[in-house]
Order: C-alpha cells, then sequence, then structure tokens
C-alpha cells in the first residue's frame, strides 16, 4: 500500500492485463471513436482556417468573427481608474482597476457575488436588476463616505461573453446565449441599455464604456504585460478566442470605407465551428448532448471542448455502457445518481485524472461519494481511460482552432494567452494542446522551444476590460469617434 508509507505518490501508467475482455473490447471501441490522431487534426485546422476566413467574408459563415471595436493594442502607458464587471457563468465579479503611471502596471480591488442558478432561465429585466444592485453594493463598499451620485465619472467596461453583434464599442446585440443561459427577452436585443435601465432603477450613475468579450480582454490585458500575445482564449465553461485583424482583411467592414491599416479586435465565437458537421468526429453521445441543449444544431464545436460538457460526455458514456448487454459494469448497483443529466462537471475529469494510485482508489472514493457506486479495479482503469480520452480530445481540438488562426495570419511565433478553468485546472490540458500544436507545425525534437505558446493569460475580465474602457475613452478624447454609439440615450461623445 502506497498510503501507509507516507512516500510521494508514483505517477501512474497502470496496466491492463487484469482488465476483463467485455471492457476491454469497450475501451477500445472509446478509444477508436475519441482519438483525433495527427492526420485528422490537420483536415479539422484547414477547414477551420477556411471558415474562420469565411466568417470575416461579406456572405458570412457559421462562425461570427464579430468585430469588436477594440482598436490596436495597449501601449502600456494607459492611466487611471475604471471599473470592470464580469458576468461569468457561476459568479458575478466587480473590480475596481487602477492604471498608474508605470508602464504595464495595475491594481485591482474586487468582489464576487454568487450567480443565483434561478436567474440563468428567468427574464433579462430580473438579471439585469440583480447586477445592478451588485454593481451598487460595491461601490457603498469601496466608496466609503461618498455619495453614490458623485461617481458618475467612473467609466465601466462589462465583460459580457456571450455572441454580440457590435456595430460600436458600448453597443452589442446578443445574437444568441450559449454555455446554458436561456433567458427570455435578451436575445437580438442591444444589452448595454438594458443593463443601463438597471443602473438606473438602483440610482447608480456610472458609464457604460465598452461591451467586453472575455477573450478581447485577455488579448487585451496579455498583450499589456507580454507585447508578444498575439490571441486571447478562453478554455472554460466555454471556449473561444480573440486576436487583432487588419480592417482591410475583413470584407464585410468594407462598406464603412476605414483605413484598412486599421487593427480591430475580432471575437471569433468559434465555439460555432462545424455546425454545418462535416469535419469533427462526432460521437453519439456529443449528438445527444446537442439534441437535447436549449440550442441544439449551435455551438457543436463548443459542446465537444467546453468544461460544460466534459462531464456530460463522461456521465452518458457510462450510462450507455451499464445499458449494454455485452458489457458488464456496475453490476447490481443502483446507478439513479449517475442517470441525472450534467451532475458532473469537468472537475469530476480532472478528480479521475489527478488520481496518482495503481489501483485508483481516489476515484473510488470520488464514485462511492459522488455517485454511491462501488467500482471494481478494472472498472476504474476503463473510468480512467474514458477521462483520459475526453480530456485529450478537447486539448486537440483546442489547439486546431489555435492552429487555425496562426496560419491564417502567418503567425509563426508568438504567444497565445489563455484563460478558464479547464485551461487552469484541467490536468495535463495545456501539454496535450502543445503536443497538438507540435503535429501540426511540425515541430520536431530538434525544436528546442515551441514557437508557438500557449500560456497562462493576464486577468481579461477585470483588466482587459478596464484596459478596454481606458483605450475607448483615450480615443474619444483624442476626438476619434470611430466604432463609439452616437445614438445611445448616453452617448460617451459629447453633444457638439
Ligand atoms: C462561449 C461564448 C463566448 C465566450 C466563451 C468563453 O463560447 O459564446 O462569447 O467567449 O463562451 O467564455
Amino acid at each position: 500500500m502506497y498510503l501507509s508509507t507516507g512516500r510521494k505518490a508514483p505517477s501512474r501508467k497502470g496496466s491492463m492485463h487484469d482488465v476483463p475482455k467485455d471492457l476491454m473490447k469497450q475501451i477500445k471501441e472509446l478509444e477508436q471513436q475519441f482519438t483525433i490522431d495527427t492526420a485528422k487534426l490537420h483536415e479539422i485546422v484547414a477547414k477551420f482556417q477556411f471558415e474562420l476566413e469565411k466568417g470575416l467574408s461579406k456572405e458570412g459563415g457559421s462562425i461570427p468573427m464579430n468585430p469588436t471595436w477594440v482598436i490596436g493594442y495597449p501601449s502600456g502607458e494607459e492611466t487611471g481608474t475604471f471599473l470592470a464587471l464580469d458576468l461569468g457563468g457561476t459568479n458575478l465579479r466587480v473590480c475596481e482597476v487602477e492604471l498608474p503611471e508605470e508602464k504595464g502596471q495595475y491594481d485591482i480591488y474586487q468582489s464576487k457575488y454568487r450567480l443565483p442558478e434561478e436567474l440563468k432561465t428567468g427574464t433579462g429585466e430580473q438579471l439585469f436588476d440583480y447586477i445592478a444592485e451588485c454593481v451598487k453594493q460595491f461601490l457603498i463598499a469601496n466608496h466609503e463616505g461618498q455619495d453614490i451620485s458623485e461617481l458618475s465619472d467612473l467609466h465601466l467596461g462589462f465583460t459580457f461573453s456571450y455572441p454580440c453583434h457590435q456595430d460600436a464599442i458600448d453597443h452589442g446585440v446578443l445574437q444568441r446565449w450559449t454555455k446554458g443561459f436561456d433567458i427570455e427577452g435578451v436575445e437580438g436585443h442591444d444589452v448595454v441599455p438594458m443593463f443601463e435601465e438597471a443602473l438606473e432603477r438602483k440610482g447608480v450613475p456610472i458609464k457604460i464604456t465598452a461591451l467586453v468579450n472575455d477573450t478581447t480582454g485577455t488579448l487585451i490585458a496579455s498583450a499589456y504585460t507580454d507585447p508578444t500575445t498575439k490571441i486571447g482564449c478562453i478554455f472554460g465553461t466555454g471556449c473561444n478566442a480573440a486576436y487583432m485583424e487588419e480592417v482591410g482583411c475583413v470584407p464585410k467592414l468594407d462598406h464603412m470605407n476605414l483605413d484598412p491599416n486599421l487593427q480591430i479586435a475580432i471575437n471569433c465565437e468559434w465555439g460555432a465551428f462545424d455546425n454545418e458537421r462535416v469535419v469533427l468526429p462526432r460521437t453519439a453521445y456529443d449528438n445527444h448532448i446537442d439534441k437535447t441543449s436549449p440550442r441544439p444544431g449551435q455551438q457543436i464545436f463548443e459542446k465537444m471542448v467546453a468544461g460544460l460538457y466534459l462531464g456530460e460526455i463522461f456521465r452518458l458514456v457510462l450510462v450507455d455502457l451499464h445499458a449494454n448487454p455485452e458489457v458488464s459494469i456496475f453490476e447490481g448497483q443502483d446507478i439513479s445518481a449517475l442517470r441525472e443529466e450534467y451532475s458532473l462537471d469537468a472537475s469530476f475529469l480532472a478528480d479521475i485524472e489527478s488520481d496518482p494510485w495503481e489501483n485508483l482508489m481516489e476515484t473510488q472514493v470520488l464514485f462511492e461519494k459522488t455517485l454511491k457506486i462501488d467500482t471494481t479495479e478494472p472498472e476504474r482503469k476503463l473510468i480512467r481511460r474514458l477521462a483520459e480520452l475526453i480530456g485529450t480530445r478537447a486539448a486537440r481540438l483546442s489547439a486546431c482552432g489555435v492552429a487555425a488562426i496562426c496560419k491564417m495570419k502567418g503567425f509563426t511565433s508568438c504567444h497565445v494567452g489563455a484563460d478558464g478553468s479547464v485551461f487552469n485546472k484541467y490536468p495535463n490540458f495545456q501539454k496535450r494542446g502543445a503536443q497538438a500544436l507540435r503535429e501540426i507545425f511540425g515541430w520536431d525534437k530538434s525544436v528546442r522551444k515551441d514557437p508557438i505558446q500557449i500560456v497562462p493569460a493576464e486577468d481579461g475580465s477585470g483588466v482587459g476590460a478596464a484596459l478596454i474602457a481606458a483605450l475607448t475613452m483615450k480615443r474619444i478624447n483624442a476626438g476619434i469617434h470611430a466604432g463609439v454609439n452616437v445614438k445611445r440615450k448616453n452617448s460617451l461623445i459629447p453633444p457638439a
């Protein structure tokens, strides 16, 4: 027993010699379904690149490639105090960010508020009233002795990480909810006035300066401290990326007659890749997830790689194996807890993958505690292999998106700033993604340092959103009004 010796747990390679034939056969089948070999990686990257380009064209494609009106990188010399607000999947975060005189530095004060589950399926008004109330509470706590009505000079960057059509930085029509949200009366509407009205109802006078996607925030925050950053990615509940594009390479902006050399951040919304279902090797489990989701046929790529879905894919496979008469798994056990939809999240898989013991005893405890299922050692070996397959597939597919942007833009060496729970917490996700990039770009052992590296990002929805608010105000103060909404009730542009 390793436990009693107190020495470091060994890394578990594991052997399959004691796994019965029926389980072994299933493992082989699962390997076939979930493995993406090098040839398939190439095929996916080529199609991904084609679809990214199509998204920039006048006709458009299924990947939205939304221009964000974040124009150019920060210089590192942005200054001032800004608010940032992040509507994440489980929390709401309010930050006050100070950008001091020193280049590339920042100070941040923040509070987190839980986002009640029922708000995710309620009405838009309920959601925005709740957010406005949190902002109010934050300001009361952080500006003691000051009247809230005196804070009207504060500008806020609102990180709202859902696909929005933006024809100005302070304007964004929600195209559709993603990541399991399903709130009535918001799709097809500009979220900025909705939020502003809620702030007004609560008597909070601050200005919404920029609507920011988490990927754009990540790109800008990372480029602020590391100018080699060319892409910002989120691998979390959802999955997406942003990068800086020349206006001249965006045919769908031609009608605006902008300077073709202007740099504009593009929020790809690449979760929608392969909505036509032609290239991704989807399993019956992926199909089931899509069909039973609030938005079938959408976010097809995201549904294979993002944290929201990894636990569910895993759960579906196990329920299916249990029902299969040719397989004996969890014999005679009550699997009702396992039958509950979306009951396992990506951290469950992460815990299985982190189990260091040869006999996977931590996995045994996990199954017993969470699902009331007593597992045999061969069953746990299948469970472990399944988690590896799902986690590896997610990492390799994610790398395809990064590679496609690099190929499209001709980036041969750069940093990709990445954030999100899967990137930060899922074991081996980063290593597996790096391996896939090596296969895609053909870097062999003679290449000592990978030229394109996916690295942990700076805080995009805090510092990034604040920087974007700062960049926007700098532009307005310089009289450059392109990409700012003049028609809005509380327009940032003072009347002439
Ligand atoms: C979903 C959202 C996208 C966001 C991503 C990561 O794909 O549609 O806007 O960037 O999740 O949070």
